[in-house]
Order: C-alpha cells, then structure tokens, then sequence
C-alpha cells in the first residue's frame, strides 16, 4: 500500500520557455530571475530540504546551464569567501549542497505532463512531489511537508489548491470540490486545466505543489495533448482520480506568484522590505514615491 511508502524525492520542471519574461529569458532561465539576491528555484529547493526531501530531479531544457552551475558546488569561490571570513556569503551559497540534484532533459517542451513523465524512471515505483518554479510558498509548516503529512494518512494523491479572484483563475487548473473530509482537505470530482470563469467549478486553483502516486505515470504515457498542443499533468490527475482518490488540500499560508512581471517586483519589494541589508533604504526610496514621480513629471 502506498501509504507505508515514503516520499523522498522531488521533481521541479524547469524546461518552460518563460516567454512572459522576454526579452530577459531568451538566454536565461526564468527559473534563476531574482528575488533580492536569490534566483526563485534556489527557494524551491530549500522549500524541499526543509520538508525533508532527498533527492531532486530538475528537469531543464536549452538555455538552463545556469541552474546546473547555481547547484553545482564551486570550491574557488567558497575558499575565497572562508579565507575572507565572510562566513553569512559563504552560508547563502552552500545552503542546498547536501541535496542530491540531478539534471534531466526534455528536448521538446510538450507541456507539464511531458516534462513530469521524463523523469519516471528517476522516480520509479514510489510516490513522489512535483514542485512548480514560480511559486515561493510561506508557513509555519512548509507547503510539500503539508502534503507529505496529509499523505501519511491517506496514501493518497494529494495536490495544494489556493482560492484565487474569480477573474485569475482561467490562468489555473482547477478543482470541483465535493466534501471536505477534513480541515481543508476536499474530496474532488473533476479537475480541469485552464476554464474560462463561466467554466470554472470554484475558485480553488492549483497551485503548484503536487504529491502523486507513481500510477500517474502509466497514465501520463498514454494522456493526449490538449487543444494547445501540450500533454497536461491536470487532465492526467483527472484521470488518476477515476480510479484512486485524489485529494485537494488547501493551503493556508502566503504565496508569492513570482511568474509574471507585476507580482515578480511585488514579490522582489516586499522580500527587499525583509531583507536587513536593503530594507531601510528601499522603504524610505519607495515612501511617497508616487508622489515623488508625479513632481518630477511635472517640473519636465
Ligand atoms: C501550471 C498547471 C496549472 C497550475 C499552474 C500553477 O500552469 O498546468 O494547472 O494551476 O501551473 O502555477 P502554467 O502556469 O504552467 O501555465
């Protein structure tokens, strides 16, 4: 039974061509654009270290070198900032060094469901959490090991869904909710990639935390691409909830949307706001700085 099965290993899809961001992406990867000083991925990575994942496959495609060599130890530099007794730099570099990171290729990005199934055998037959890159999630409990403990108890397929405004959610999967069996875990009767509002069965979306048992990939070989031309892990987990149950827990804690320009430099702001170095300065820069513009403008 797959609730004696332990989850140890992590998949995050990095292969996306991160058009929303160009021209910065056409020869970066999206999944190593800032958040102060921090590519987004670093803190997906840490998100899974502190659920007490091992082991991470980060599935990459054309462009994305720079987030082999973010993972990769680089022993010049750490001896250069030890000789230098710059020990908070030395740490913010060697943080995720203990994980064990593998790399994987989708030459053709053919949508989530295709870069999920790359990484099968890499998985086997365990069950296993899928992490999305544009989401930085914050609680007192992290979102994966929330899903990890929720898998304890049921052995079931378990993803992380969020209320969102009604007029976001065709950016989203999303779930009809049937019962909720516990506090805030929803049985599901259908998922569904991508409604239009009029469409769409609530306003719980996906959002991008997903635990699964290992019968996903015997269906993701088989699921069609849909209209847009790609093969979709949501139309899969439909599919995998026909034949076991598959749960929508909600999360409670704060999400940082870091996939799309304007909630990127929200997100950039409010972690500037946090950070000791920086937050004084960029408080006092952006206190009346509407103001500020505005008078400028006017004395052109
Ligand atoms: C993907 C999934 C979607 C999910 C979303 C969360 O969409 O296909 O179901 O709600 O991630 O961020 P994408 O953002 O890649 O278009």
């Amino acid at each position: 039974m797959n609730k004696n099965k332990k989850v140890t290993k992590a998949i995050i899809p990095a292969a996306g061509l991160g058009t929303r961001f160009l021209p910065e992406t056409k020869a970066l990867p999206k999944e190593m654009l800032p958040i102060v000083d921090t590519p987004t991925i670093q803190f997906i990575v840490e998100e899974a270290k502190k659920s007490g994942i091992k082991d991470i496959i980060i599935v990459i495609g054309k462009g994305k070198r720079s987030i082999e060599d973010h993972f990769d130890s680089n022993p010049e530099l750490e001896a250069n900032l030890e000789a230098k007794n710059k020990i908070d730099m030395l740490k913010s570099i060697t943080k995720t060094n203990d994980m064990n990171i593998y790399f994987i290729r989708q030459s053709h990005p053919r949508g989530l469901g295709d870069a999920v199934y790359t990484a099968r055998s890499f998985i086997g037959n365990e069950p296993f959490v899928v992490m999305l890159g544009d989401d930085v999630m914050e609680d007192k409990v992290p979102l994966t090991k929330q899903l990890m403990d929720s898998f304890e108890n049921t052995g079931a397929s378990t993803l992380a869904v969020k209320k969102v405004p009604h007029d976001q959610i065709s950016k989203y999967g999303v779930i009809d909710p049937t019962e909720e069996v516990s506090d805030g875990l929803y049985n599901v009767r259908k998922f569904v990639e991508k409604p239009s509002p009029e469409d769409a069965p609530s306003d719980l979306a996906i959002i991008g935390r997903y635990l699964l048992t290992p019968e996903i990939f015997d269906i993701l070989e088989n699921t069609q691409k849909d209209a847009s031309g790609e093969i979709q892990l949501t139309d899969a987990i439909d599919e995998l909830n026909q034949t076991q149950r598959v749960f929508a827990h909600e999360f409670k804690g704060k999400r940082f949307d870091t996939g799309n320009k304007l909630t990127w430099l929200e997100t950039n702001i409010v972690f500037g706001l946090r950070h000791p170095e920086i937050a004084d300065g960029l408080r006092d820069y952006i206190k009346d700085l509407g103001k500020k513009l505005e008078k400028e403008d006017s004395g052109k």
